[in-house]
């Protein structure tokens, strides 16, 4: 019976979607190589797989508008990562532990067992008694239609953690043996809780993965966990740490006593439009990690969600990274190389020097493009370098490289008559020779990346087709930029 239930929302879901995706397809807002879904909304990236030769994105999604709300899993699948197919909806509340009107089915993971793709979420439930988080199971034989676990849910939340702060499990696999970890709440201080199965449908615990003080929040969401050479990274997004929302760890795991022990921690992304990033594994053994390109209204910079809704959809995720240590010991987030398929107008000039007045930047049409520099700092001896990026009418989001004060900042407050607010991050320049910088533009994100990839900004701008000039300039003296380069992008949307 439950089946049915499943199917049958799964149909609607699948009608109004049907009725409304050419109509969306044309907003104007709509991204031309970012991951979207083709109608309503969409936050975290769940269930991410590379599974008999195709990636899988599973997705947090409404389908009916351009809001949060009643929650199923949406799936695509891609061989580059770039051109997607999207399949039925893969999970649409349906039971007694995932109906709640506001939730349904959270977010979670997927992983390959017993030649079936299984899929790890949180039910959320409303039994009279607030809402309630399980950890829930679904299979498929096909790797498109799903089927819900007659013995759901497999995990209620643990003594002394709230019931509503319990959710988002990851799942892998080591030796013969499963292992999740799951984010929680604890005396209002967050948790990462580490469980372990020998055949994915029986959980128990095993460790208290890493916990907050309170310097890191009261709840971690979509923690994930992975191998990195011999160290071990946990990566989540806390609630309640400022304006830290998604934090990277590198330690040393044991799995006898499931014990992390970590001193080195990072900021994945500082703009305001990076959320909840999921990692996956690539055919080729690199680390990938996806996430939302939005934010949630508890946090301290949040404004809206922007105009998407109008055209009857919300959401996209950044470009795919690769994860990579670096000899410091922090880690990198790369742009995947399967982007520069998309590679349109090439410009190439080996330096320029730049000095109070704007000088213009030609990168494709303004819009879609890519961008790539270096800072050459022993020649440059101005106190900042600003990049004017999306200009038109008056609008413009403005880069700043601050070298006197050691500090990147994104300032988005005249970008589009929309977004607002200034995301910073700092520059450590000590004895640097050169500082590198990677912008990617699309219809409506910037994603600039620094410093070898460590010090990243991804950040939501709405601007129309008129706002499509670059510019840049120094004060203080001049900037000598080298190794320039400037692609336009093309777009995969069919
Ligand atoms: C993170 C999150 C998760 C939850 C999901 C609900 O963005 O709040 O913790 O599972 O979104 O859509």
């Amino acid at each position: 019976m439950s089946r049915e239930i499943m199917q049958r929302n799964i149909d609607r879901a699948q009608q109004e979607i049907d009725r409304n995706k050419d109509r969306v397809r044309e907003g104007k807002m709509r991204q031309r190589y970012h991951f979207m879904a083709q109608t309503g909304w969409i936050n975290d990236p769940n269930g991410l797989i590379y599974y008999k030769g195709k990636y899988h994105f599973f997705f947090q999604y409404n389908p009916y508008y351009g809001f949060w709300d009643y929650m199923h899993w949406g799936h695509a699948v891609s061989e580059d990562m770039l051109h997607w197919e999207y399949l039925p909806i893969a999970l649409a509340p349906s039971e007694d532990y995932d109906d709640h009107m506001r939730g349904g089915c959270f977010s979670g993971s997927a992983i390959e067992h017993d030649g079936k793709l299984f899929l790890m979420f949180t039910g959320t439930a409303n039994d009279g008694k607030g809402f309630e988080q399980t950890q829930c199971i679904a299979y498929s034989e096909d790797g498109v239609h799903f089927e819900k676990y007659e013995g759901n849910p497999v995990l209620r939340a643990p003594e002394g953690v709230p019931a509503h702060q319990f959710r988002d499990p990851k799942v892998w696999k080591h030796g013969d043996t499963y292992y999740m970890v799951c984010g929680a709440s604890r005396e209002n201080k967050a948790q990462a809780l580490l469980y372990r199965s020998e055949d994915m449908f029986h959980w128990t615990f095993f460790n208290v993965l890493a916990e907050s003080r309170g310097e890191w929040g009261y709840m971690w969401e979509c923690p994930d966990f992975f191998p990195m050479g011999d160290k071990y990274v946990l990566m989540f997004s806390p609630m309640g740490a400022g304006e830290r929302t998604v934090v990277y760890m590198v330690g040393d795991f044991d799995y006898g006593t499931g014990k992390f022990t970590s001193r080195t921690n990072g900021e994945i992304d500082w703009g305001f439009d990076y959320y909840a990033p999921q990692s996956f594994v690539a055919p080729d053994g690199r680390r990938l990690i996806a996430a939302w390109a939005n934010c949630w209204d508890w946090m301290p910079f949040f404004k809206d969600w922007g105009p998407a809704y109008k055209e009857g959809w919300c959401g996209s995720y950044n470009i795919v990274r690769e994860v990579r240590m670096t000899a410091d010991g922090v880690l990198a987030f790369v742009p995947v190389k399967e982007l520069e398929a998309l590679r349109t107008e090439e410009n190439k000039q080996e330096q320029l020097t730049v000095q109070a007045e704007e000088t213009q930047l030609e990168a494709g049409d303004g819009v879609s493009f890519e961008l790539k520099f270096k800072i050459d700092l022993g020649r440059t001896d101005a106190d900042s370098l600003k990049l004017y990026l999306r200009c038109g009418g008056g609008k413009r989001t403005v880069c700043t490289f601050d070298f006197k004060n050691g500090q990147m900042l994104v300032d988005r407050n005249g970008s589009d008559g929309w977004s607002e607010g200034v995301s910073k991050s700092d520059m450590c320049l000590g004895e640097k020779k050169e500082l590198d910088v990677h912008i990617f533009s699309d219809q409506s994100s910037l994603e600039i990346f620094t410093d070898g990839y460590t010090n990243n900004h991804s950040n939501n701008i709405f601007a129309g087709n008129e706002q499509n000039r670059i510019s840049i300039c120094a004060s203080g003296g001049k900037a000598v930029l080298a190794g320039i380069e400037s692609y336009g992008l093309s777009g995969c949307h069919g």
